[in-house]
């Protein structure tokens, strides 16, 4: 390999495997955006897989469950995603307070599917 291919090979095997990482934990596995997988890894802890406060940390923090709820339901998908950011109990969640915007969104996705079900 001459000194010019190792100079544009070397930054773009870097950036392709950066890029590789973050897919990996925004994908999932799936090949798109999974917010069912989000809720799982950060939020399922506290809310349950199923949304519906079915674990004992959900039960000691007494969270309301996040199905069959009306307002979250009809609520915009920004007004959702800015509300799980802004809860106060979430102020000192890492798994809350890391999330990035591609997961944001996709987990809004999801909760608002969880507030429409009984
Ligand atoms: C450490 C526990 C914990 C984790 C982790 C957590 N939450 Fe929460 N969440 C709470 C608590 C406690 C409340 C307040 C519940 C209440 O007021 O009834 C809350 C409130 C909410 C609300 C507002 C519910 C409503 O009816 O207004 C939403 C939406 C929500 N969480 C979504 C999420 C999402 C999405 C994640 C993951 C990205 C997440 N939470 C992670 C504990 C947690």
């Amino acid at each position: 390999m001459t000194a010019l291919c190792r100079r544009i090979a070397g930054p773009h095997a870097i950036v392709l495997l950066i890029g590789a990482l973050g897919a990996g934990v925004a994908v999932a596995g799936s090949g798109r955006l999974d917010g069912a997988a989000v809720f799982k890894a950060r939020c399922a802890r506290c809310h349950g897989e199923s949304g519906k406060t079915d674990t004992a940390a959900a039960r000691a923090l007494k969270v309301r469950p996040l199905v069959d709820d009306a307002k979250l339901a009809q609520m915009a998908l920004a007004d959702i995603a800015k509300a799980i950011k802004a809860d106060a109990k979430h102020q000192r969640v890492d798994s809350v307070v890391d999330l990035d915007d591609a997961d944001l969104g996709a987990v809004a996705v999801f909760v608002k599917e969880l507030a429409k079900k009984r």
